[in-house]
């Protein structure tokens, strides 16, 4: 008699778009919750992304326009990029208080070299968000658990586009420092920009007191 093939097991079933499945908050803000990000928020992260203005001020690697596609690519590496040396995912959803739905995002981008004790802090939100104090709450909140989560960590930079005086303001709501402008030092699409530098020692932040 010969013996029959072991069945495989079966796939695993598709990341569900269930609420129930969706991380838990870390953060419930009042105009917003912080969490991790989830595969099934990649349309509402696209529809949220997917605009020249919010596009503006952000470097290529910030497509426009933002199709399904780059939305997939960006949940595949937020939901699998942990801090070297830590289990920590660092890139969280900001999202709807009612509905839990992405509305933007907010993360940090490693230094290297001399400047691994270094993160800098970026973060968007789609046009129908803006100038509701979203992103002032938010980023205060965050700055607060990085300084907490990364004990080693002892600056944060934001680099801004000139013009973004929008982002300049929710810097220094968090406590950022203008520090420089390296002047002319991007260019995107053909326009040449200033980028102002603003910076956050752990040392000064009362968001820790
Ligand atoms: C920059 C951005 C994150 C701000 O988010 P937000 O949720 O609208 O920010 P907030 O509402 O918390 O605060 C913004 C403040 O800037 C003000 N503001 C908006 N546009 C402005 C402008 N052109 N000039 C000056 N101030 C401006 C708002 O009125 C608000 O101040 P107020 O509370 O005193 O009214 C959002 O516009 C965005 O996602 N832009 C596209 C992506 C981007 O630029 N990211 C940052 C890259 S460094």
């Amino acid at each position: 008699m010969s013996q029959k093939e072991a069945t495989p097991p079966p796939p695993p079933p598709p990341p569900s778009a269930d609420s129930n499945n969706l991380p838990p908050p870390i953060f419930t803000l009042s105009k917003s919750i912080l969490r991790l990000i989830h595969a099934s928020d990649a349309p509402a992260l696209q529809r949220a992304a997917d605009s020249p203005a919010v596009a503006k001020y952000m470097s290529y690697r910030f497509p426009s326009p933002y199709t399904i596609e780059e939305a997939e690519k960006w949940v595949g590496y937020a939901t699998t990029f942990k801090v070297p040396g830590t289990d920590v995912l660092p890139s969280f959803a900001i999202c709807d208080p009612v509905t839990n739905t992405p509305l933007g995002g907010i993360g940090i981008k490693l230094k290297e070299d001399i400047e691994v004790d270094s993160f800098e802090v970026g973060y968007w939100c789609g046009e129908a968000s803006w100038g509701k104090g979203i992103m002032t709450e938010a980023l205060r909140a965050y700055v607060k658990w990085v300084f907490e989560t990364f004990p080693n960590v002892n600056r944060l930079e934001g680099e801004v586009f000139g013009g973004n005086d929008a982002s300049i303001k929710v810097l220094e709501r968090a406590g950022f420092v203008h520090e420089g402008t390296r002047r002319k030092a991007g260019v995107k699409h053909g326009v040449v920009f200033d980028i102002h530098v603003l910076g956050l020692l752990r040392e000064e932040c009362s968001l820790l007191e």
